[in-house]
């Protein structure tokens, strides 16, 4: 039977992360891949992790099994995260293997429940979001969000699209930092998006992977702030995989707001779907994430290194867009600085990407995606003077 299977394709992003390991050239740069970096070009674990697992580890008791949707508890303390202090009663969380677990087991979630089986994506979006929705049957179609020309979102094509979505489809909205573009939505146009599937009735899917990397945890929160108000009924898939620094823990949530008399049956069902895809969820990386955020002091040492993370963001970007300036004066990479999270379209065609790449060492997604905390002082000027160099070769135009 095996003789007969053909390889996969490689994954596009994991793919470009092996052939930067296996580069010999010391100058290498990696601006691929989708983690964060610090300036010294590492992913040091937090240091309020740190103190979280030294806890942990000398409190744990047992081993048993998780419930299915993990620890009440937890629940509470991603609500809060979501929604801050004040409780919305018809919401109801489970602890998932990351913000893949999240999004897998909403699509699985709503395959079960819909009539249409249909969900819409942003053009562009994080390239697994097909392979997720897709994989228990949904129908993918796209929806319009990013304007190439402007470099940011085309708002007017975006709401005229969702307008027209069918009452009972689900649309997946990028709650901050939009990957792959860094191009996210501002207040007013979140508000007409609310607006929009208050009144059409369909059902928004947020994929929260980058809470706390755009602005602040509060400011990245606050899309969903009008949909709550609405009434409208969502799922929020949520990583913790980047604002805690827990990748390899696999630490996510998903949570259901749905009308309070109906959340439990409705959360019935999610449960169900998790009962057979995993059963229950890792312990690790979620009840780490539970205790920094249930303790004062650990999360005021995770605020500070969250907001340094962001901080360290917002520089990268801005130096970027400088260096650009003073090498490339007729491109526009101003754009760069005003966008939000590690990502940005850098407007770099597919046959820059590879010069880069073949003559520099320096790898990125042939989308010209550029993961901007890949940048560092030590190899910003290095990269600006690359990218000067390959917009001057004639190749890619
Ligand atoms: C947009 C988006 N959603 C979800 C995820 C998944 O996160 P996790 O690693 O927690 O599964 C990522 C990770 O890169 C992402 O970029």
């Amino acid at each position: 039977m095996f003789e007969q299977v053909s390889a996969a394709p490689p994954d596009p992003i994991l793919g470009l992360t092996e052939a930067f390991k296996t580069d010999p050239r010391p100058e290498k740069v990696n601006l691929g891949v989708g983690v964060f970096q610090d300036d010294e070009g590492r992913t040091p674990v937090l240091k309020a992790v740190k103190a979280a697992e030294a806890a942990l580890l000398a409190a744990e008791k047992t081993k048993n099994y998780f419930p299915i949707a993990g620890e009440p508890e937890f629940g509470r303390k991603v609500e809060e995260f979501l929604f801050g202090e004040a409780a919305v009663p018809g919401a109801r969380t489970a602890q998932t293997p990351g913000g893949t677990g999240a999004l897998r087991v909403a699509a699985d979630f709503f395959a079960e429940i819909s009539q249409s089986r249909r969900v819409w994506l942003s053009d562009p979006t994080w390239p697994n979001h097909r392979g997720v929705f897709g994989a228990p049957g949904l129908a993918i179609q796209p929806y319009p969000y990013y304007d190439a020309a402007r470099r940011s979102v085309n708002a007017g094509a975006l709401a005229d699209a969702l307008d027209k979505v069918p009452a009972g489809d689900a649309v997946v909205l990028h709650l901050c930092c939009h990957n792959p573009t860094g191009a996210d939505l501002d207040a007013e146009q979140w508000k007409t998006v609310s607006e929009i599937a208050a009144r059409r009735g369909w059902l928004p899917i947020f994929d929260a992977a980058y809470i706390g990397f755009g602005d602040s945890l509060e400011a990245d929160r606050a899309p969903l702030r009008p949909f709550l108000d609405a009434g409208v009924e969502m799922l929020i898939a949520t990583s913790f995989s980047k604002n805690f620094g827990l990748y390899r823990e696999r630490a996510g949530a998903l949570t259901l707001v749905a009308p309070a008399r109906a959340a439990d049956a409705v959360f019935s069902r999610i449960k169900r779907v998790i009962r057979v895809l995993y059963s229950n969820p890792p312990a690790h990386g979620g009840q780490i994430v539970q205790t920094i955020l249930s303790d004062a002091l650990l999360r005021q040492v995770w605020r500070d290194e969250l907001n340094g993370m962001c901080a360290r963001i917002h520089a990268m970007r801005a130096r970027f867009a400088e260096g650009m300036a003073r090498r490339a004066p007729d491109r526009d990479f101003a754009f760069i600085r005003a966008q939000r999270g590690m990502f940005s379209f850098s407007g770099i065609s597919a046959a820059h990407v590879a010069w880069l790449r073949s003559e520099r060492a320096i790898y990125m997604t042939g989308d010209g995606r550029i993961n901007v905390a890949g940048l560092t002082p030590q190899n910003l000027d290095y990269v600006c003077d690359a990218v000067a160099a390959a917009l001057r070769t004639e190749r890619g135009g």
